[in-house]
């Protein structure tokens, strides 16, 4: 049929666009097409830096064996030289060549959750170039359960190491859009399957611990873990009621600040109708002195405030859409000029506890209980 034919054609020419040097391709989530598949394979190869999506959220990729191209993507996202960047694998026996010891329990973990959101700190072997893992003598593995993500991992015929494609300190980008805003012209290539599907990152379990330890929760839930190891511990930074200092940060990551927005942000946890009243006094307390104040609310609540921009993340009874639009939203108030957010804190359970890590993360101030 012509007209259906002309759709896909003007939807072509739009499929490949080059963005202050960084090429963009299109790609389709569920059928990735092979061509652009090995277009950004070529540039991994070649020791270039692909964005690509994850079920998480977009990670910034390089060949993981070759440590000129790991080092770029430190450049690129101006991350600390001391944070570790997570290996993507597409299949089991790679764990073995970038791990000495894989213990049973990661077997256990691997057979269960793989592909899935969730990171397995290991004892890494001699093939794993030093400026991945910073130095140290563990790795961070995991295989994505994604499509796109798989096939560019496949074609590369290499690991891919990828930390979130975003600047470092920003919400982690769950759409090209976001990469785009924080890296063109920074890294060669980016391809664009739409919104990620979980829209938090991996859970980060530390397996060289005994019992395991979560050190950051994510889309796999302690629960979920904790169900299948029996024994599993979380680190005080992943289970705090407050963000506090870290006092062990075992983890590199755990003491960068972290998902920032650029306007100040606060958290109030409680019982909800108090939660409400002490935002909402707080948010007229912020615009008395001129700011211009965000609320991030939820579907149950947010017709309740009086804001310069009110955003909801979804119904509290819907973990997973909360997760999906947290760090859009996070986003959006800083497209909007937005200068105070004020957060709703989230019930900590399942998916709930990455979200509230995240929120206390991005926040300059400690959660404050409403009273
Ligand atoms: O879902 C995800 O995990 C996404 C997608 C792209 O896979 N990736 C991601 O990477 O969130 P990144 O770099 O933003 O976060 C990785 C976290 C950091 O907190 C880092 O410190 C920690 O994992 N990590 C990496 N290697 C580690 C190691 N050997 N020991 C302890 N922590 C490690
Ligand atoms: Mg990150």
């Amino acid at each position: 049929m012509p007209s259906s034919r002309r759709v896909v054609a003007s939807k072509s020419t739009n499929a490949v666009r080059n963005v202050k040097g960084t090429l963009l391709l299109k790609v389709n989530p569920k059928k990735p097409e092979i061509e652009k598949i090995q277009v950004a394979a070529k540039v991994i190869e070649k020791g270039g830096l692909v964005a690509f999506p994850t079920e998480t959220v977009y990670g910034l990729g390089a060949d993981a064996l070759n440590a000129k191209a790991v080092k770029k993507i430190f450049t690129a996202k101006q991350r600390p030289l001391d944070n570790p960047i997570i290996v993507h694998v597409a299949n089991k026996e790679d764990v073995y060549k970038l791990a000495k010891k894989v213990p049973a329990t990661a077997e256990k973990l691997m057979s269960r959750f793989w592909p899935g959101p969730l990171t397995l700190i290991l004892k890494r072997s001699e093939f794993v170039p030093d400026i991945t893992v910073v130095g140290l003598d563990t790795i961070a593995i995991r295989m994505p359960r994604n499509k796109v993500a798989l096939a560019l991992i496949k074609e590369s015929g290499t690991p891919i190491a990828a930390p979130s494609a975003n600047l470092a300190g920003k919400p982690s980008p769950t759409e090209a859009e976001h990469v785009i805003n924080d890296l063109a012209g920074r890294i060669d290539a980016v391809l664009d399957a739409g919104p990620t599907k979980i829209g938090v990152e991996s859970t980060v379990v530390d397996m060289t611990a005994s019992p395991p330890l979560v050190l950051r929760p994510g889309g796999t839930s302690y629960e979920k873990l904790k169900s299948v190891l029996g024994n599993v511990q979380l680190h005080q930074a992943a289970a705090t009621k407050r963000r506090g200092r870290v006092l062990e940060a075992r983890s590199p990551g755990m003491k960068h600040r972290h998902y920032a927005p650029n306007a100040q942000m606060t958290i109030v946890e409680g019982e909800s109708d108090r939660v409400v009243r002490r935002i909402q006094e707080l948010a007229h307390l912020y615009m008395v002195e001129g700011k211009k104040v965000g609320i991030l609310a939820t579907d149950e609540t947010s017709p309740n405030y009086k804001a310069d921009v009110v955003k909801s993340l979804g119904s509290r009874n819907n973990m997973k859409a909360i997760a999906h639009n947290l760090f859009k939203t996070l986003r959006e108030f800083d497209k909007e000029g937005v200068e105070v957010i004020i957060a709703e804190g989230i019930p900590p359970k399942g998916l709930g506890l990455a979200i509230m890590n995240r929120l206390r993360r991005a926040a300059d101030l400690d959660a404050m209980q409403a009273s």
